[in-house]
């Protein structure tokens, strides 16, 4: 099942005509069968880190949509690297198993699984995406879920939590790296092609590289090469960890309302991952807040490709462009002026999960129906043939037929449908 889709994905993009949204890529010997990608999107539906049967249910529905990459949500490599206690995780060895049946069925699918692994830093210890991550407090021990100590390069909060972060010492830092590597052998383990750091959005990592966040005096912080010193360890104990497939790196271009990391320090950092082997950047952004008096990034359509773009053409490196594209001819344009490598998507496909099908049909791909399983492709591609049966398309042979069929109850109601 799972080879013959796939087979039949890539026969069918094979002409030169195909929009490249649909044209396949191979990154590090990975095929993705087409440019389209499922973002991250935390779901706080795990069972201290296990994906459970939601996950199955929103991850196969999205694989099942037709992208050609297909990322679960920022999954953590510490216990205390989650954000809430529904967080996802890959922090005990017996959670391979879980993340082994999405990989699976997100492959039987046609698409390729992807892992993003994060650490939240000072961002932990907080309430679901749907009560606005409100942060634990005393009383919540009471329910069961009490606060917990979140980890930082500097013990400074972005908003007021239970505790004030940990500064971490060089141990802190040690084992937060070494985390990561387990991480990424489970990630394998589990059957995923492709990994993600996430290194944006104001997590641990983006908390080193932010002059907002990272006040240390050591040489994890200070200049720009101190501030990039542990998000570039972590990306070379997870390449190391994973020599032959693709490692993507998410980051914020800029830190957004009040912060002072900036599009060219983005691009230092690029280029400093690229030099490490880190395959592709995907350009995300903000998360720290501070007191400068740089601004929130405008929720315009496309609102980061231009980002995207910038680090694509000065750190020499491919990128996914993510961020208000929700129209087929939108991400095709983006391709087409080599502003990025692929289009990621995430409430656009909340709203529409068959996006990828949708959008294929849309620039005129004749055969859509072949990027989504055979029991739904079967019935559509049934419903257009019937389209072009005459007695289906309305005039006289309609009309007798349902006069037959109705008697006078017809009469009043004669069916033009042909060319309409
Ligand atoms: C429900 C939801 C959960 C998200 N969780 C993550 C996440 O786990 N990791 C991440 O890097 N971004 C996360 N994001 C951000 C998305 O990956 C994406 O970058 C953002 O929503 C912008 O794309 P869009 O305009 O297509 O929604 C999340 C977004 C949504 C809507």
């Amino acid at each position: 099942m799972k080879k013959n889709v796939i087979i039949e994905k890539q026969s069918a993009v094979t002409n030169n005509k195909v929009p490249l949204l649909f044209q396949p890529i191979s990154i590090r010997g990975v095929e993705l069968p087409n440019r389209v990608v499922v973002a991250p999107m935390c779901q706080y539906h795990s069972d201290d880190g296990e994906p459970t049967d939601w996950q199955i249910m929103h991850l196969g529905r999205l694989a099942a949509g037709g992208a050609g990459l297909v990322f679960g949500e920022e999954t953590a490599v510490e216990r205390r690297g989650r954000k809430t206690y529904a967080c996802a995780g890959l922090y005990k060895k017996k959670h391979v198993k879980a993340y082994l049946r999405l990989t699976n069925l997100i492959r039987e699918q046609g698409a390729v699984p992807a892992i993003q692994l994060g650490h939240a830093g000072r961002k932990a210890s907080c309430h679901t995406a749907t009560e606005s991550w409100r942060p634990l407090i005393d009383q919540d021990s009471q329910t069961g879920y009490p606060p917990w100590q979140g980890l930082a390069p500097s013990a400074l909060n972005q908003l007021p939590r239970h505790f004030l972060p940990k500064e971490m010492d060089r141990d802190d830092i040690k084992t937060v790296i070494e985390a990561f590597r387990v991480a990424t052998h489970r990630s394998l383990d589990a059957g995923y092609d492709v990994i993600e750091i996430h290194g944006a959005h104001g997590y641990l990592i983006h908390q080193f590289l932010s002059p907002v966040s990272n006040h240390r005096k050591d040489s994890y912080g200070g200049d720009l090469a101190g501030r990039m010193r542990f998000a570039l360890e972590v990306a070379e104990v997870v390449r190391s960890a994973c020599p032959d497939r693709p490692v993507f790196y998410r980051i914020s271009a800029v830190d957004g309302e009040g912060g002072i990391w900036s599009l060219p320090d983005s691009i230092s950092l690029s280029q400093e991952l690229k030099s490490r082997h880190i395959d592709l950047i995907d350009v995300s952004s903000g998360g720290i807040s501070g007191g400068s008096t740089m601004p929130p990034v405008p929720r315009i359509p496309g609102y980061q490709v231009g980002f995207c773009e910038r680090i694509k053409r000065d750190a020499d490196v491919m990128t996914i462009a993510v961020g208000g594209i929700t129209k087929a001819q939108q991400a095709e344009d983006i391709l087409r002026a080599s502003k990025a490598d692929l289009i990621a998507l995430a409430r656009e496909l909340l709203w529409n999960a068959d996006w990828p099908v949708h959008a294929a049909h849309e620039l005129g791909i004749k055969d859509p129906f072949f990027m989504i399983p055979n029991e739904y492709a079967f019935r559509l591609r049934q419903r257009e043939e019937q389209k072009t049966i005459p007695i289906n398309q309305g005039g006289d042979k309609t009309n007798a037929a349902m006069r037959f069929l109705l008697g006078d109850n017809h009469s009043s109601n004669l069916i033009k449908l042909k060319n309409t």
